[in-house]
């Protein structure tokens, strides 16, 4: 017998799940409409072609929600392969027969229906973990966002003005007179990981107990203005701030300042979504690599946080805020904007430790590797987490303005190679207590 109130509840969920659903696709239909061609064209040997996200997001949700959960035939079987991430790397993917746009947008839609029909007679109490709090709808909503963010840097490589969405963010304040730039972080145990939360991924579990001694960490981000003196001063000329893989990386690829930045009569221009503009001193640093960042704390006399420590000053709690959902005075998040927001525009998203900026505007590239925490199970495939796993990727954390609420929160994890720069990715420092 279910008690009115969880029956309720229960409706109250479905409809949050349906309605989010209707957005996330919302979504990709707007970053995909675009002509044929571009959708089709490869713009980078990083990237898929837009139009092999589209389908591959439905041929995601027809895997874990039609066929897994509701025990729905193939729709399409022979196409399952030319989606799986894992049979083809991106540069390889322009060659493959995929379906083109008309199709992929019909393929996907009529996934969905049936989709909204599972929904609909789902025990979300089901003790099933696939079903129980509607973990599979989260597992493809989250799914579907994370590839609109890497629709994103699609367009920003295909360099095409016109096709991203601009919107407005509140003003910064000067961190130099708003506060000390560092924030102190008193020694002890802190719990690591989600707990509760029905929507984390296997590798955010299990929470944990760990110590970590007293540190400091900059209370904003790293901005644009502050990483260019590091470029200034010869900071792409110096191996001794860069890791002997930085140095060899710098060296054989010619870099010398942040992706898509140019140097013209001493002042930073920057290419953003198809348009040449002044670099923003104000702005956190993005399009910067691993090594890039690593490179910056070290000459700045710091180093990169470990995410451990990134999490810890997030303050325990869902977002640094609290647990509430953010608002638009908390964090830069979701394409309300198509930029990081200024230096200090977020005072009300503070964490109980004062850090600013810690969720939204940049990924923050962080000192640890992507390694499984104490007690780690794979859920609900391998290949989600456990594949990446060891010394090849490092964690970032805190998602950027391009990440939905629905895939970021304080002990979320994402990782990529030390070397890549086309994603939405910052940082910050901070220090060890002398
Ligand atoms: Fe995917």
């Amino acid at each position: 017998m279910s008690h009115p109130s969880q029956v309720t509840d229960v409706a109250a969920l479905k409809e949050k799940i349906a309605a989010e659903l209707a957005a996330v696709r919302h979504r990709s239909l707007a970053y995909t409409d675009a002509d044929d061609e571009l959708l089709m064209r490869q713009h980078s040997p990083l990237m898929s072609p837009l139009v092999w996200d589209l389908a591959h997001v439905g041929n995601y949700e027809e895997l874990w929600i039609l066929r897994e959960v509701g025990g729905i035939t193939p729709l399409r079987p022979e196409i399952d392969e030319l989606y799986d991430a894992f049979k083809h790397p991106r540069s390889g993917r322009p060659s493959l027969p995929l379906l083109g746009p008309d199709e992929a947008r019909k393929y996907i839609a009529g996934v969905r229906g049936m989709a909204l029909d599972v929904l609909d007679r789902m025990d979300l109490a089901h003790p099933d973990p696939l079903r129980a709090g509607g973990f599979v709808f989260g597992l493809v909503m989250q799914h579907e966002h994370q590839h609109g963010e890497t629709m994103l840097a699609t367009l920003q490589l295909s360099r095409e003005p016109g096709l991203v969405q601009e919107g407005d963010l509140p003003p910064g304040r000067s961190p130099g007179l708003a506060a000390a730039p560092e924030v102190h972080i008193p020694e002890g145990i802190f719990v690591m990981g989600a707990g509760a939360n029905p929507w984390a991924y296997d590798n955010e579990r299990p929470a944990h107990r760990r110590h970590l001694c007293g540190y400091w960490i900059d209370r904003y981000p790293v901005s644009n203005a502050a990483y260019a003196a590091f470029a200034e001063d010869g900071g792409y000329e110096n191996s001794r701030w860069w890791t002997p893989q930085g140095w060899e990386w710098v060296q054989s690829k010619g870099i010398s300042a942040p992706l898509f930045w140019t140097e013209d009569g001493g002042d930073w221009w920057r290419l953003r979504f198809g348009r040449e503009e002044p670099v923003p001193p104000d702005e956190p640093v993005q399009h910067v690599s691993w090594y890039e960042a690593d490179a910056y704390a070290r000459w700045a006399g710091k180093r990169l946080p470990t995410e451990a420590e990134w999490e810890k000053a997030c303050g325990e709690r869902t977002y640094p805020w609290g647990d509430a959902e953010p608002s638009l005075d908390q964090a830069n998040l979701a394409h309300r904007a198509a930029r990081p927001a200024p230096i200090g525009a977020f005072p009300s998203g503070a964490s109980p430790y004062g850090v600013e900026q810690l969720v939204g505007d940049v990924w923050e590239w962080t000192d640890s590797w992507f390694q499984p925490y104490p007690g780690y199970r794979s859920f609900p495939y391998k290949e989600y987490s456990e594949v990446f796993f060891g010394e090849e990727y490092r964690v970032l954390r805190g998602g950027s303005w391009a990440t939905h609420p629905s895939a970021i929160r304080a002990t979320f994890r994402n990782w990529d190679l030390p070397i890549r720069r086309q994603i939405f990715s910052g940082f910050r420092c901070a220090r060890s207590e002398d």
